[in-house]
This record gives structure tokens, sequence and C-alpha cells, in this order.
């Protein structure tokens, strides 16, 4: 089969045309060159995808070196790992010698050597990533389909490539529900009974790699449904015992995805509300495992000691200032967060209007105004705070009454 029309309907002509030079320095140089991985997978399915993932049997420094100077582009290469990354005219795409991987022991990253396409493709997580096309000039257009990997799209399976391959790795239990809830495809039923098995082996994943797992669903058009199956199997239990991928969350998830629109959800914001429901300790057990950012860090730190604001904050006569005094000290994300989760109309309400209205409430007055009217340098931001109160609550509306308030009041 050839996809040289696939490539040329979906490809951006700047691709196209780097993909043919590609192959046609390749087959000057002598080295075998195919596109791999998740753009063959795309362009068989009609999906888009410019994350270019290219292999190289052969010399993968002369040709990416060769390549760069064509394009007048940047080469980051990893000499360690055979990978160079190739940066020209805001296009970008990975270059890699063809390899072989071992596995010291379950869990570990692999060591790797060189190898050829084959192995490389063996190597791989699914069967419907492990098709390559060749781009060397004669042959150029030419699917490599060694694990039938067509017939698993054409049946809409996910399946592995061997018996150990959840041994190997863990962390292909996430991506097979990811790709599978991605693409309304199924995990083929052996595949789902080696997971189901090897459930186990998610305990040999260090928590940098699961969070890796857990951000890619997160940036995926609809991380719930990934989640919601992760749960059913298990896999999500792994990552924390209490978290949970119900209805509960998908209703928070859609309702995030609103509110952010046009912008899809940040991951910060999604994890929190993941994480809403767990205790105090437990979300500091999670966070020591999955060791997030610290803006993460921070923000889950705060959702939890918002919530515990939260039978304050919907007490009948709570003025604006109230409001104020108690949501300030609060990042906005983790102030969106607690809004998004919680089931009280009227803390949803009040957050609303503090992240929307209240906390953008300044006087008029600035601290150069109060000095020159002549309060001291030590009572310029307690008296800022008490303007701010007063407009907050409507008792002082304008400048002239501020003054008049300031005048009265130092
Ligand atoms: N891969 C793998 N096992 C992993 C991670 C990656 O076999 N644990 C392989 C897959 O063949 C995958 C390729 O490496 O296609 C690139 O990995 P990644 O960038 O994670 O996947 P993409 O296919 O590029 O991205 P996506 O599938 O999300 O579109």
């Amino acid at each position: 089969m050839n996809l040289a029309d696939k490539i040329n309907k979906q490809l951006p002509a700047e691709l196209v045309n780097f993909l043919v030079t590609a192959g046609g320095m390749a087959q000057t140089c002598g080295d075998g060159l195919y596109l791999v991985g998740g753009v063959v997978r795309d362009l068989l399915l009609g999906r888009q995808n410019l994350d270019l993932d290219l292999v190289v049997e052969g010399d993968t420094k002369s040709l990416a070196e060769g390549l760069a100077s064509f394009l007048s582009g940047k080469l980051i290469a990893h000499p360690r790992f055979g990978t160079a990354k190739l940066k020209w005219d805001g296009w970008s795409v990975d270059i890699a010698t063809a390899r072989t991987e071992t596995y010291a022991r379950p869990g570990a990253l692999p060591s790797v050597k060189a190898g050829t396409l084959q192995s490389d493709l063996f190597r791989r997580d699914f069967t419907i990533n492990a098709m390559a096309i060749e781009l060397n000039a004669p042959r150029y257009g030419e699917l490599i389909d060694r694990y039938g990997g067509l017939a698993d799209l054409d049946g809409r399976l996910v399946r592995i490539l061997h018996e150990r391959s959840f041994v190997d790795d863990a962390t292909r239990m996430w991506r097979a529900v990811r790709y599978e809830q991605r693409l309304g495809f199924k995990v083929e039923p052996r595949t789902l009974e080696l997971l189901k098995q090897g459930i186990g082996m998610l305990d040999t994943i260090s928590g940098d790699r699961i969070r890796h797992e857990l951000e890619r669903v997160l940036q995926e058009d609809f991380p719930e449904k990934a989640l919601r199956r992760a749960a059913e199997l298990g896999i999500l239990a792994k990552t924390h015992p209490s978290l949970k991928g119900d209805k509960w969350l998908a209703e928070r998830f859609a309702r995030t995805r609103e509110f952010t629109a046009p912008e899809a959800p940040s991951i910060a914001l999604y994890v929190a509300l993941l994480a809403y429901r767990l205790t105090p300790e437990e979300v500091e057990r999670l966070l020591c495992y999955l060791r997030f950012p610290n803006t993460v860090t921070f923000i889950l730190e705060d959702v939890a000691n918002i919530k515990t604001e939260l039978e304050i904050l919907v007490e009948r006569n709570l003025p604006p200032s109230g409001i104020y005094a108690l949501l300030d000290d609060y990042r906005p994300t983790a102030l969106q967060a607690v809004m998004l989760a919680t089931d009280v109309p009227l803390a949803r309400e009040r957050i609303e209007e503090f992240l929307h209205k209240l906390r953008h409430v300044k006087p008029a007055l600035t601290g150069a105004d109060l000095a020159k009217m002549g309060i001291s340098g030590g009572h310029i931001k307690e008296t800022l705070n008490s303007l701010r109160n007063a407009r907050l609550d409507g008792t002082i509306r304008s400048k002239e009454e501020e003054v008049r308030w300031v005048e009265e009041n130092s």
C-alpha cells in the first residue's frame, strides 16, 4: 500500500517537501529513512497529526546535519540516545536511530542499542503504533506493517505486540486506555487479559513516569473517558486508591471545559478536580508520589484550605468585604477548581463573584495620594484596605467620599 497521496492531502506542503527531500538525501547517503509511530496511524485514520517521528537505519548524525544545513534549521542532538530534534521555520521533527530495547527489570527504563527498523517497530507499545512509511526515493510512501497494525485499525483494536509488553513497561496500561478512548477503539481481548493480570506491575513504575502518562491523559479532548476506563480496570487506583473516574468527575470536567473555552483547561485545573474529593492527607501522599511541579502542588494545597473555609463562605450575612478577606490569599486556579467542584450553589456564586468582580475592586486614592494627605507610611496599607472594603460593601462610591472618609478617620 502506498500512502504518498494521503501524505500530500493530510500534511502541510512544507512537511511534505521535507519528507521528499529527506528521503532523497537518505537514499544518496545509503541510509534507510522511515516515518514511524503515531503519525502513520493518524494518516491512515485521517486524523490531523503534525508530530513527525523519523527513524534512520544508518548514520543519523550526518543525515540530520545534512538536513539541518539544507533547511538552514537548528539541530538539537542527543548523541547518547541517538536522537535529534530538527527545527526550521516554526516546524519541528524528531529523528532517531533505529534501536532495540531490552529491559533489565520490569518498570526500569530500557537499555537501548542500535538496531534495525524491524526491531525498532517491535519495541513499540501497540500494533497500531508500530507501522512505518518508507521515505527513500524509490519506495517513497510504501507502508511497512509487520505486526498487523492496519488490520487492527480496521478492527478498531488496541493490541500489544508480545506477551511481556506490560511487564516490560506498565505505563502502556495507561497508554492503552488513552488510545482506546481517544479513538473509540477496544483493547483487544488477550491484551485486556494480560493487562488485568499484570496490573500489579504498575507498582514498578516511578511516580514521575506515571505523572507523565496522567498529564498526557489530561491533554486529551475528553480526559474523563480514559479516567473512567482506567478506574474500571484498576489502573487509576494504583496511582491512589481514593481516586475516582466516575460520573461526578465527568460532569466537573465537562463544566470546566465550558468555563475555560475556547482554551482547554490547564492540567493543574484538571488535577485539582481529580484530587478534589481526597482528604488533605491523601492529597499529600499523591503529591509526594507524583511530584508535580510547584505550580500544581500549591494549587492543590490551596484547594484543601479553601474547602475548610466553605462553611464560613456560605454564611448568610457575609458582606462582600468578608468574601474578599476569605478568598484573597488563594490562587485563581484553586478558586476556579472549588467553584467548579462544589455542589453548594451559594459557594459557587460567591467564588464567581470574587473572581469576576470583587478581586478587581480598588480604591481611587493611591498610596501616594494618602501620603500627600499626611497619612504616615505605617498606616497607608491599612487605610487602603479600609477604603477597598468600604468600596466593596458600597459604603463609599466615589473619590470624594474616599477623601472625606480619610479626613474623618485619620
Ligand atoms: N512508545 C512505546 N511505548 C511507550 C511510549 C512510546 O512504544 N511507553 C512508542 C509508540 O510507538 C509511539 C511512539 O513511541 O507511537 C512515540 O511515543 P509518543 O510520543 O508517546 O506517542 P505518539 O504516537 O507520538 O503520540 P500520540 O500517540 O499521543 O498521538
